[in-house]
This record gives structure tokens, sequence and C-alpha cells, in this order.
């Protein structure tokens, strides 16, 4: 059957990291029939400009209907006047929120050849392999109420509303144990339970669910300002970090820094189910869409690559050729190929494109 993909490249750095996982999908179904069918849309501050919203309705109804989304990156400067409901970050808002895409998996993996790019000591980071694994759909990102209003005594005041209910924690509970499972068996919970009564109950939460159906997997919980510095000082305690939706963001920001770059760090949000019980999904880079170096041709495709062998493995069930796309990533970069951002002394410059054609070279060589 047909895989539909719909790929949204976005702003920035988007569009052109988002050209070579094009040039790879037509690969792979040369090469090794993978038999997807891409359809190209907007999202972010180029969908505004064009329609005066973030994301379409017409959009919406394509990402429904897709087996797998792509996207690229969000936002700009271009865009900082905006009214907020419109910004480009509400459309990929409104993606996950929509397809209620609850469970952000972050895998943080320093390749051998990056070992020294890091800003860490080698030792510190070789042969690191952490998922983070972010709640996505609730937390402070959505909790009501929000908003910006007058005081009656002149002041003004901003405020959001950090909140969790029982079945959210329990679901992001139940992926962060169950990848525990197929990895190092330990799930590390974090929260601010001395500060946040919803940190309190997400303790709690976790305490119960881990009795009740995991008890095999070994359960540590963590401050998350700790959690921030034990990530930075022994990275490798860590196997599966389950956290909510804004300390996930951060601490997979402060991950990526230990494989080298921003630009290295790919994603998988998955959760959503249709009403026929397909499953959905959108991948996406961790990173941004980088306006300092964005229309350059100097951006990582990497962390967007591996973004797809993600959507390999998880939604298309291919995971040997997720793994083929893995290995052609660590192969390139073995033959030191780098982007700027992780540019080492004697390695060979190169900028996106000339990064996706060492890809598809390595594929070519991986699979005679
Ligand atoms: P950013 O991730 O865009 O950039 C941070 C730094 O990392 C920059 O110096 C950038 O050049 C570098 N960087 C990021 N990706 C890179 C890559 N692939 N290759 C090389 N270098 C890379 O974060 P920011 O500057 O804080 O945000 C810029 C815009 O992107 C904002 O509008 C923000 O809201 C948006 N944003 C979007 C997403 C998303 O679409 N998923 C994620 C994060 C930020
Ligand atoms: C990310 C980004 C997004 C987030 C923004 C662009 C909405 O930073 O995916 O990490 O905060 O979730
Ligand atoms: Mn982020």
């Amino acid at each position: 059957m047909t895989k539909k993909i719909l790929i949204l490249p976005g702003d920035g750095i988007g569009p052109e990291v988002m050209g070579e996982v094009e040039r790879i999908i037509d690969w792979f179904n040369k090469e090794r029939g993978l038999g997807a069918e891409t359809e190209r849309d907007l999202v972010g501050g180029c969908a505004y400009d064009a329609h005066g919203q973030a994301v379409s309705d017409a959009t919406m109804a394509k990402a429904q209907e897709a087996d797998a989304v792509l996207l690229g990156a969000v936002g700009g400067p271009k865009w900082d006047g905006v009214p907020f409901d419109v910004r480009p970050e509400a459309g990929l808002l409104r993606l996950r929120k929509d397809l209620e895409l609850f469970a952000n998996l972050r895998p943080a993996l320093c390749f051998p050849a990056l070992a020294d790019a890091s800003s860490l000591k080698r030792e510190l980071v070789e042969g690191l392999d952490i998922m983070i694994v972010r709640e996505l759909t609730g937390g402070v990102y959505f909790g009501e109420p929000r908003g910006i209003e007058d005081l009656p005594n002149g002041e003004r005041r901003g405020f959001d509303t950090q909140v969790y209910s029982t079945h959210e924690v329990q679901r992001i509970g139940r992926v962060a144990f169950d990848l525990a499972r197929k990895r190092g068996n330990r799930v590390t919970s974090v929260e601010k339970r001395n500060v946040m009564h919803s940190g309190v109950f997400w303790h709690e939460e976790m305490v119960k669910l881990h009795k009740a159906e995991f008890s095999d997997v070994t359960l540590d919980h963590m401050l998350a300002d700790n959690c921030g510095m034990q990530l930075v000082k022994q990275p490798k305690q860590f196997d599966v970090i389950v956290t909510d939706n804004l300390f996930g963001d951060m601490l997979s920001d402060v991950a990526a820094m230990l494989t080298g770059s921003l630009g290295m760090l790919p994603s998988a949000s998955l959760g959503g189910k249709d009403a026929n019980g397909k499953a959905k999904a959108l991948y996406e880079p961790v990173h941004g869409s980088a306006p300092d170096i964005a229309g350059q041709g100097l951006a990582n495709p990497l962390a967007t690559i591996l973004s797809f062998a993600m959507a390999l493995r998880y939604t298309f069930d291919l995971s040997a050729d997720a793994d083929l796309l893995e290995k052609a990533a660590e192969t390139v970069l073995a033959e030191g190929y780098r982007t700027g951002d992780i540019m080492q002394p004697g390695m060979k410059k190169v900028g996106t494109k000339q990064m996706g054609d060492a890809v598809l070279a390595a594929l070519t060589k991986l699979s005679a």
C-alpha cells in the first residue's frame, strides 16, 4: 500500500534541511521499494504569510490523513510582531495537540566520530545513549487559564497554568517504561515536587504506575534543576528520562549539546490514533529555524534525516531501513564530513547539500 508522507518544511533552515530528506525518500523509493508518496504543504510563518494562519484547516486535514508528517522548523524574527495566536509556533502546537501526539521521543546519541565535538570531555559522552520522553500535549504549554490582562491598580500580569491529570501522566509513563524495557531498563522521572503541586502529583502518579505495572523496571526521581546539572556532569547515568512538556523542551536542548550539536538531535511525536486505530505521527528535528544561518546552505541536515529514520522505524516498521539510514549518518561522520556546527580541526567542512550528497553516497555504498 502507498505510504503517504506529508512534508511541512516550514521556515528558515526548515526547507533547506528538508530538501535533503526529500532526496533520501526518493532514494528509498527507488532502491528499497519504500513506496512513499510525498506532498508538500505550509506550516509556520510561511503559512501565515500565505493565508493568515500558522496552519490552515486544509493542511490539518492532510496531516490527519497522512501516515506520517515530517516537519522542518517554524518561526523567525520576520514574524516577531504577529498576533500571539497565529505566530508560527502556534502551527506546530496545533499539529501536536489536534493529532494527540502526547509522546515526544528525543534520543540523544553520541556518534563515535563526534565524541570530541561535544562541549564536554570525550570520556563523559563517548557511547552516550539517552532517550528523553517528553510529554507533548499538556502542561504549561496548553493549561488554562493563560493570558495577559490589565489589573484594576494599573498593573498588568501575564499568566500560564501548569496542569496534568491522571491519564496524561499515566500514558506518558507507560511509553517511558515500555521503552526502558527494550533498553537499559531504567527510568528517571523528572519534576519539581519541591515547589509545584503538579510536580507532587506527577511523582505520585509515576510511583503508582510503576508499582502497578512496571515494578521490573528501575524507577528513580530527580528534581528538574538537578537533572539539568547531572546531564552535563555525568550524562551516562541516564537511560530513559520522562518529564513534562516544558522541562522536556529545555532538557532536550541540553542533551543535544552532549551529542555535538542541536543539529544532530531527531525526534518522533507519537501517541495519537484515528477512529480506525491507525497510529499518527510527526517527525521533526529538535532544533528550530536557525535564523542566524538560514538561507546560506550551512545548516546540518542530519537531525532531520535521522528524524526520517525514526519514521521508518516507528511508523513504517522498517527497522532494517532505519538502521541503514542511521548507519549512513554514522558513516559520513566517520569519513570526516562536517557542517559548521560540528566542525573539528582536520575534517572536511561541507554545507547542507554536500552533507546530503555524502549520506546518499553512503546509503548506496552500504546497501551494495
Ligand atoms: P534554534 O534551534 O533555531 O537555533 C539555536 C542555535 O543552534 C543557532 O545558533 C542555530 O544556528 C543553531 N542550529 C540550530 N539548528 C541547526 C542546524 N541544523 N545546523 C546548524 N546549526 C543549527 O533556536 P532559536 O534561535 O532559539 O529559535 C529560532 C526560531 O526557531 C524561533 O522562532 C523558535 O520559536 C523556533 N523554534 C522552532 C522549533 C521547531 O520548529 N520545532 C524548535 C525550536 C525553535
Ligand atoms: C521544540 C520547540 C517548540 C517547543 C516551539 C517551537 C513551539 O522549541 O520543539 O523543541 O517549545 O516545543
Ligand atoms: Mn525546543
